[in-house]
């Protein structure tokens, strides 16, 4: 089979070298194109471009397959915790237990947060959005760890750093929903697990004792793992390209929030919880609102249904609904929107406008209803999305720096105006 791809642009033909990945996934390299044909290639919203080449995770749309350095998604999320799976994704295998156990005590020791950080939430007014709060809180470590910003030793401070943003992202997430409440903070404990610890932070009440409940903590590992890694998605590209500019990890992760917070990504999640919700209200005729969500002039989508990647299922989104009915179940918790999700499911599935454009639920889809169970606000929901993400941006972006790619600057075809001669302000119309 040829190695090469020949095009003929403009009576000129080059022949441009093939990539193959370990997937035997195929992409044409065009570093050369330009310089060779004066041409670039035009592919808005990246449907059909590759940014890099990465080792970090495998993703095949057609077939729902999703594996993190090699390891089944699927396998993950029934074995390991999700702080063994950061650990993979930033590592690049799996720990043994003096690694993992090294690992975890390093983010354990690192989980207090600068106490001139609560100031910060002085500044916000009541009933602002979490994601604009982590956006910022994230960002401001870079001023708390000002190290972080010395370019010249950046492979001796990538350690402490990444130590640093694990450690403090769940004490900065619980600092969020407790002042969302105007409560107390609860300070981290490092005796408890990252999951424990987050949980405790979040629902402790500083009056009361809390009983972690080993049922939610093995339901949020299982949640965090299935969100740790995406590869190039909108939020993991947006880190990728700030870090290319060697801006420090917190701003390039706070950008990753920024991208993830859109309701078209990791926004998501709160979006469905929502509908489900105005659903339920308007009384729950499914098939009005599946039908408006076909309408072209009604600006109205099915949240949670759809994936740029994925065209025949999300495997993450069979994850959680399996996980979503055990953990209602175990809680005693009954839901009605879970029904309504069901039902919409079964609707849209069996659906030609759906079946047409291979449109099935994502992980956002019955993610938000465990988040309710579990206690949690529907503004928190992409918060701890993005909480689980975090190791998945930290891989890709130290990636990025260790492949030593340069700065992202895409290119662009102009279709503004030609040159036109500057016209005196009292001449014109
Ligand atoms: N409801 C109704 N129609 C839809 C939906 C939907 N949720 N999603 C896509 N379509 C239609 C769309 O109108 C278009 O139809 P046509 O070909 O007639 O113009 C066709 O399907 C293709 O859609 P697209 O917008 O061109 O596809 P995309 O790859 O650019 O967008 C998406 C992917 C996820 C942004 C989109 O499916 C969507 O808006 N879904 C709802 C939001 C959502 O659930 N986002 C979470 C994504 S998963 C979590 C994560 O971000 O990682």
């Amino acid at each position: 089979m040829s190695e090469t791809a020949k095009i003929s642009i403009q009576g000129k033909e080059i022949e441009l070298p093939l990539v193959i990945g370990t997937e035997k996934e195929v992409a044409i390299n065009i570093s050369d194109l330009r310089s060779s044909t004066g041409a670039i290639t035009l592919d808005i919203g990246y449907k059909n471009s590759g940014a890099t080449t990465s080792e970090i995770t495998y993703l095949d749309g057609e077939k729902g397959i999703l594996r993190h350095r090699g390891y089944a998604i699927e396998d993950l999320a029934e074995n390991s915790s999700f702080i063994e799976v950061a650990y993979l994704l930033i590592h690049g295998e799996l720990p043994n237990q003096t690694q993992l156990d090294e690992f975890d005590t390093n983010i354990r020791r690192h989980t207090l947060v600068n106490e001139d950080m609560k100031n910060i939430f002085e500044a916000w007014p009541t009933g602002s959005h979490p994601m604009g709060q982590l956006i910022a809180m994230i960002s401001s470590l870079s001023s708390f760890y000002p190290e972080s910003l010395d370019r010249e030793n950046y492979e001796s401070q990538k350690l402490l750093n990444i130590y640093r943003l694990l450690a403090k992202m769940p004490t900065i997430c619980a600092m969020i929903f407790k002042k969302s409440l105007g409560h107390p903070i609860i300070y981290p404990q490092n005796k408890l697990d990252y999951v424990s610890n987050f949980l405790n932070m979040t629902f402790k009440h500083v009056t009361e004792d809390y009983e972690i409940d080993p049922v939610m903590v093995d339901a949020l590992n299982k949640l965090l793992i299935l969100h740790a890694d995406h590869e190039q998605n909108c939020s993991t590209s947006t880190v990728r390209l700030v870090g290319s500019s060697h801006s420090n990890l917190y701003a390039s992760v706070a950008a990753g929030v920024a991208a993830l917070w859109g309701p078209l990504h990791g926004g998501a999640n709160q979006e469905v919880i929502e509908m489900l919700e105005l659903i339920k209200k308007d009384g729950g005729n499914v098939e009005k609102w599946v039908n408006k969500s076909k309408d072209k002039n009604d600006s109205f989508r099915l949240m949670g249904f759809g994936h740029r990647v994925y065209k025949n299922f999300d495997p993450r989104a069979k994850i959680i609904k399996k996980a979503c009915d055990e953990m209602l179940n175990k809680l005693g918790v009954n839901d009605p929107t879970l029904e309504i999700a069901k039902k919409l499911e079964e609707k849209a599935l069996g659906d030609e406008y759906f079946i047409e454009r291979k449109l099935f639920p994502n992980v956002d889809f019955y993610s938000g209803i465990l988040y309710r169970a579990m206690g949690f606000p529907v503004e928190m929901f992409t918060v701890l999305f993005a909480l689980g993400r975090l190791p998945g941006w930290i891989a890709q972006c130290h990636e990025m720096r260790e492949h030593k790619q340069p700065i992202g600057r895409p290119r662009q075809i102009y279709t503004g105006y030609p040159y036109r001669p500057f016209v005196k302000r009292s001449d014109r119309p």
